[in-house]
This record gives C-alpha cells, sequence and structure tokens, in this order.
C-alpha cells in the first residue's frame, strides 16, 4: 500500500503526539507548579501541608515554591513553571498588584493559572479561577459580633496583616463597614504586624507603653498569630486580655481556640486551610476542556469560646 507524502507525515505525527498530560478531573498525573507566598503564619503553614498531602493522595506531582514573603521570588518560581512546562500553576499571591506581566507569559505559554486564597488586580481573562474565602465576609462578621457583644460601644486597636494583600484590604473594608453603623465604635490605632505572630506582640508592647490601654475595649487583628503576640504582651504587662479586652481575629487556628479555653481570646472568623482540592480539580476541568467560574468560594464560620475545647481536639488529634 503506497502513502502519499502528506498522509505519513500525518502517521508519523500521530505514531510520536505525546498527550501533555492525562487530564483526568482529579488532576492524577499531572505536574503542578504551587507558587506559595511563604511561612509567615500557622495558618499559611497548613494550608501548605494539606495542599502537599492532598496532591501525594491525587497522585499529582506537585512543584512546591516558597516565596518567602516576596513577590519577586514567585514571579520566578512562575517563570520556572513555565521552563519546566507544567500542566497547571496554583498562585498564592502574597499582595495585589504587579502580577499582569507574569500572568500573561504564563498565558501564553497554554498553562492554566489557578489563584488561591489571596487576590491579584490582574484582569480575570488572565487565570483560569480564583479559589479562596470572602475576606470581606470575615470582617463583617467580625465587627457584627463586638458590635452585639459591646452594644455597639467600643475603641478599638487593629492589627493589619500584610499591607498590599487583598486578605487585609477586604478583611479591613468588610470591619469597617459594620462599625460604621455604630457611632460609639471606633478604631483608634491601626498598625501591620505582616500577619507575624512576633508582629502582633511588638505592636501591642508599644502600644501598653503608649497609650492608656483602660479606654481600649477591644483588639481586632487580621489573623490569630498576631492576636496570640498580642495577647503574650498583654499578658506579661499584666492586664487581663478576652475580659477587660477583648480579642477578635481571623483563621481559627488551633492557638486561637487554646487561648480561647485559658480565657485570653473571645472570636475568631474561620479561613479554611483546604483549598487545594478545588484548585486541582479547577486544573482538571479546564484540561478536559470544561468552563469554570471566576470564583470557587470556600466558606468558613465564627467560632466562641463555647466549642473551643472541642474545636482545639479536632484540629490537634
Ligand atoms: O491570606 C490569608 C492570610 O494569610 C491568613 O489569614 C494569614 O494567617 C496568612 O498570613
Amino acid at each position: 500500500m503506497k502513502f502519499t507524502k502528506g498522509a505519513l507525515v500525518v502517521i508519523l505525527c500521530l505514531l510520536f503526539y505525546v498527550p501533555k498530560a492525562n487530564a483526568q478531573n482529579n488532576g492524577a498525573g499531572l505536574t503542578i507548579g504551587f507558587a506559595q507566598v511563604g511561612s509567615e503564619s500557622d495558618w499559611r503553614l497548613a494550608f501548605t501541608e494539606a495542599t502537599l498531602a492532598e496532591a501525594e493522595a491525587r497522585g499529582i506531582n506537585l512543584i512546591f515554591v516558597d516565596g518567602e514573603n516576596n513577590q519577586e521570588k514567585q514571579i520566578a518560581a512562575l517563570r520556572s513553571f513555565i521552563e519546566h512546562n507544567v500542566d497547571g500553576i496554583i498562585l498564592a499571591p502574597v499582595v495585589e498588584t504587579g502580577w499582569d506581566e507574569i500572568l500573561l507569559e504564563v498565558q501564553a505559554a497554554g498553562i492554566p493559572l489557578v489563584v488561591v486564597d489571596r487576590n491579584v488586580t490582574a484582569d480575570s481573562s488572565l487565570y483560569v479561577t480564583r479559589v479562596s474565602s470572602d475576606f470581606v465576609h470575615e470582617g463583617r462578621l467580625a465587627a457584627a459580633w463586638l458590635a452585639q457583644k459591646t452594644s455597639g460601644n467600643c475603641k478599638i486597636i487593629e492589627l493589619e496583616g500584610t499591607i498590599g494583600s487583598s486578605a487585609a484590604r477586604d478583611r479591613q473594608i468588610g470591619f469597617n463597614e459594620v462599625i460604621a453603623l455604630f457611632p460609639n465604635m471606633e478604631i483608634i490605632l491601626s498598625q501591620s504586624g505582616e500577619f507575624l505572630r512576633e508582629g502582633g506582640q511588638d505592636i501591642m508592647e508599644s502600644i501598653i507603653q503608649s497609650e492608656d490601654m483602660s479606654q481600649i475595649c477591644a483588639v481586632w487583628s487580621h489573623n490569630d498569630d498576631m492576636a496570640i503576640g498580642a495577647i503574650e504582651a498583654m499578658n506579661e504587662a499584666g492586664l487581663n486580655p478576652g475580659e477587660d479586652i477583648l480579642i477578635v481575629s481571623v483563621d481559627a487556628i488551633p492557638d486561637i481556640f487554646k487561648a480561647m479555653m485559658d480565657g485570653d481570646a473571645n472570636a475568631t472568623v474561620e479561613l479554611s486551610p483546604y483549598m487545594a482540592a478545588p484548585a486541582f480539580d479547577a486544573i482538571g476541568d479546564y484540561l478536559a476542556g470544561e468552563t469554570l467560574p471566576k470564583w470557587i468560594p470556600v466558606p468558613g464560620t465564627l467560632f466562641l469560646p463555647d466549642t473551643a475545647a472541642e474545636e482545639y481536639a479536632k484540629r490537634t488529634q
């Protein structure tokens, strides 16, 4: 049987065609690059641990890079993923801005990218979807709890997260939206502790030296780690966190439930560390030709001391 030249070319292509990935919808068999923010908090460590475990359970070859809270390092990681010709990318962006150029490079390379946790200001056409909680809602929940706890009468210290991150910006927006409804609720001092435990402790040690703490009704912290640092400083100064000064924060890490059990903290809004499963599914679905929504929400609720022992046990077993 004689083959035309064209037919031979087609046959050769088919014989030597290697599919980029066996795109099953759960990501099995894929190579995925994960550019993580860093290791700044217990929540971040839990998110990393859960993501590595999920990848292993699914048979995903995960290339993990710790961005060390540095956007340049994260951008370099994305470029290395392109060179590695990965099947997909997960980006947890440290800050919102400065991603357009690299996301265009990733898109030009034909690699699907999923944003997880914090947001980017780049156009949503540059990524497949975002898997995250609603940071604004977290701020609203924290403020609504504090308003009802204090009958709308409270002078507040705010411990902000990383400046330029959507987690800090949006939690602040949500919290301020609610306290604006109460004329006698006011943030009298706001400072960034960069989501670090020692950041919260350093800020609170300085405030204790300079402010009249008898006027302070509550500390609103953008994450549990900074709240725990502030609690440390208040206890060392002989103050009474959880009683004289209410403590409300976000993440629901084990240590905040321990603080509640010790009477040092009052409320936390949960941020689930389990975002890898929907992110891996999104990459698998995309590679299978499916269209995805631009946001896949991860819910979180408010926890109080009445369930702290149960939640602590659940999270530490
Ligand atoms: O982006 C989410 C925030 O980042 C968490 O609330 C905090 O613990 C982490 O540093």
